[in-house]
């Protein structure tokens, strides 16, 4: 089943955020004026839900928005949804919706995307709380069990 919702980014733009999930995989996606801003693909394995895919659009090309700039030849207009928090959101997101369906980690698999271990996106993950393994960047959701004992009367 498909969910959409509209929200805004830092600049006022409108963004149409959609989620779908068909089977075991998960799509997560930005529309701005018809077009892709950013997106986060997923895969349920397991307890794990593995980030397949994350981009957020540098050149995001839309219709000109202004009539006058359209009709003196400027047809399109590019945006760049870079660098305003969009990734880290869908990072979020991502793992929001892993805790709601009590899955245990979401991880970012080494060959399974572009990601590298020794590079600058590993630690952009990394600063959003993944750790990094021998065959993953990874993030438990689940919190360990409290200990209650100390509530305890003593003997
Ligand atoms: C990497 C990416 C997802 C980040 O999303 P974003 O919305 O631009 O990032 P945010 O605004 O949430 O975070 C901004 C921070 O990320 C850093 N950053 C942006 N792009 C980066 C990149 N490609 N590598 C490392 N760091 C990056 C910024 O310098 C900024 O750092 P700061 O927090 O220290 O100021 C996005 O730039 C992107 O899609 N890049 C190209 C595709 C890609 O590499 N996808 C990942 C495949 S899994």
């Amino acid at each position: 089943m498909k969910r959409e919702k509209l929200i805004h980014d830092r600049h006022g733009r409108i963004l149409k955020f959609s989620q779908e999930r068909c089977d075991e995989l998960v799509y997560f996606k930005l529309d701005h004026a018809g077009a892709c801003a950013a997106y986060a693909h997923g895969r349920i394995d397991g307890a794990v839900l593995v980030i397949t895919d994350l981009f957020v659009e540098s050149n995001c090309v839309i219709r000109q928005p202004d009539f006058l700039k359209r009709l003196f030849g400027q047809k399109t207009s590019a945006i760049n949804f870079q660098n305003q928090g969009i990734g880290s959101q869908l990072v979020i997101t991502m793992i929001t919706y892993a805790r709601s369906k009590g899955l245990m980690r979401i991880e970012n698999r080494w060959p399974e995307n572009d990601v590298r271990r020794d590079s600058p996106l590993a630690q952009w993950f990394q600063k959003r709380g993944f750790k990094a393994d021998e065959a993953s960047m990874k993030m438990d959701l689940k919190a360990p069990a409290h200990d209650d004992s100390k509530y305890m009367p003593k003997p």
